[in-house]
């Protein structure tokens, strides 16, 4: 029976969506963000034909370059990191709407020079005055640039046209630095004028997590306190803090993943079924989900922080956080942290949330299990499911993306014997396409003015009220636990879950 509603857009969700007249100016040109992910993502959407043909890329630094100079900035960054293969014909288009501006944030003449820059560009390449300010500079700038694009009026939507900001994490360090910033950014741009990055929505299969839950069945009715044992969310990476030392040393992990992409992977994996997919109904949904979490009463027992030492990683001896450069010695910043939250509502009730992330960890692997509880009953002898294990939906975020299913078989012989099995689902697999990056899907979004995938400021702030007891908590007490580099984090990290009857999964 068909169960298409007559209220609902009709337009054919499968087509591709292409940005119309437009241009995309990024502050901050030179860091590494934007030569990594940036500039290799507009190159992929030009490529993939989502961009329009007189799509513009303004670039605004201090360094001393052309707009040639630019342009092979973006040459060499597309070069080496695009996803798609390099095209010349593709290329030559985009060079056409590509400048450079030359100062400081806090420059006015500078400014007035972008202004002219996107007048010349809307009259040559037809961006018909549309524009997106991508910031992806230190917090401590936002309020500068924020201040500037409004003095110079490149913040204001003249004649049908639309100017939005693009920000980049982090946002604050804290609730209440995160308030006034978004003070700050509301004060010049409307909400639907915002675009928040949090590049772990752009990833294919985190938004898979939607269509698991609700394009199923046999996932929902199970999806709750009466078979959930408890969530498990880990996100670990094998390398170190690089060349970060300055924006990470005193902000942490905690900071830096939990506040945002875990959370943000919690919310989409705990919250209701949204009225629709559009950004007012997701986001309703999500901010339900952050508003219910309830933090123990004991914070000592339930998160554990750790700083990486010295150890292997990859058969190479790596150094110690303490060591790496521009990092003081005495720092207690927090490079492994977890914490077990819970989530009150009828839903989820009782079931523990366990979010953990490190730098310098086993291997890099993202991924969201979901743990059920054993059968009420086993008419098995005991002997026979010893190495039984809790069945698992496992959503593997990353690198190897896809879905596995864990329960019990019977291993093949003449006695009874039952041992944990998978049911695999790998992208790879099933499906010919390769997955955007997530900086292509959330700049294509931005140019089409889709909020779906963007936190709202509630969220955000919501999330800093879960973190911050959190972090003032180990302010207060102790120091970060040493695990050395190449191992799963700190031995108090598995003894929280003991003394839950757990443990975290060795992905
Ligand atoms: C960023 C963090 O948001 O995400 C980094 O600031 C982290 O510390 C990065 O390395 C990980 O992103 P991904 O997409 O490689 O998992």
């Amino acid at each position: 029976m068909s169960s298409s509603n007559p209220l609902r857009d009709p337009a054919d969700r499968r087509l591709p969506r292409i940005a119309g007249p437009s241009g995309l100016v990024i502050f901050g040109v030179t860091g590494d963000l934007s030569r990594k992910k940036l500039m290799p993502a507009v190159y992929d959407l030009a490529n993939r034909g989502l961009l329009p043909p007189g799509f513009s890329l303004v670039g605004f630094a201090r360094r001393e370059w052309q707009n040639e100079d630019f342009a092979q900035e973006v040459h060499d960054a597309v070069k080496e990191h695009a996803r798609t293969p390099f095209r010349e014909e593709v290329w030559q288009q985009l060079i056409q709407g590509m400048r450079f501006v030359q100062g400081t944030f806090d420059d006015d003449d500078a400014f007035e020079r972008l202004r002219s820059t996107i007048d010349e560009l809307d009259k040559a390449q037809g961006t018909g005055g549309n524009f997106a300010f991508y910031l992806s500079v230190p917090p401590r700038s936002f309020p500068v640039v924020i201040q500037q694009l409004k003095k110079h009026g490149l913040a204001d939507q003249e004649g049908g046209s639309w100017r939005r900001a693009v920000i980049e994490k982090p946002f604050g360090h804290d609730l209440k630095s995160a308030e006034e910033l978004n003070k700050v950014v509301h004060e010049v741009f409307e909400p639907d004028q915002v675009f928040r990055i949090d590049h772990y929505l752009g990833k294919e299969t985190v938004q898979n997590i939607l269509a698991l839950r609700f394009a199923n069945t046999m996932f929902e009715p199970i999806w709750n306190r009466s078979f959930v044992d408890h969530v498990q969310i880990t996100m670990a990476e094998d390398i170190g803090i690089g060349g970060r030392a300055g924006y990470y040393d005193g902000i942490g992990a905690a900071r830096d993943v939990i506040q945002n992409h875990l959370l943000q992977l919690m919310a989409l994996t705990a919250m209701e079924e949204p009225a629709s997919f559009d950004a007012d109904a997701l986001a309703a949904e999500k901010t339900k989900v952050l508003g219910a979490v309830r933090l123990p009463k004991d914070l000592g027992r339930s998160s554990v922080r750790g700083q990486y030492a010295a150890g292997w990683q990859g058969g190479e001896k790596v150094i110690g956080y303490l060591q790496e450069e521009g990092i003081d010695p005495r720092s207690k910043t927090d490079t492994y942290a977890a914490i077990k939250v819970g989530i009150d509502n009828r839903r989820w009730a009782g079931v523990p949330f366990y979010l953990r992330t490190g730098k310098r960890l086993g291997r890099r692997v993202t991924e969201i299990a979901v743990v059920f509880q054993r059968a009420p009953h086993s008419p098995f002898d005991h002997t026979a499911t010893e190495e039984l294990g809790q069945n698992a939906v496992v959503i593997r975020v990353q690198p190897d993306e896809g879905i596995t299913v864990r329960f019990g078989s019977k291993v093949p012989g003449t006695s009874m014997e039952i041992r944990d099995v998978s049911m695999d689902f790998a992208y790879g697999e099933s499906f010919t396409e390769s997955s955007p990056e997530a900086y292509e899907r959330l700049i294509l979004d931005v140019l089409l003015g889709d909020a779906n995938l963007f936190p709202r400021t509630e969220e955000v702030e919501l999330s800093w009220k879960i973190l911050d007891p959190i972090e003032q908590y180990w302010d207060k007490h102790g120091k970060p636990a040493q695990y050395p580099s190449g191992t799963w984090g700190p031995a108090e990290a598995d003894e929280m879950l003991a003394r839950d009857g757990r443990s975290w999964r060795r992905p």
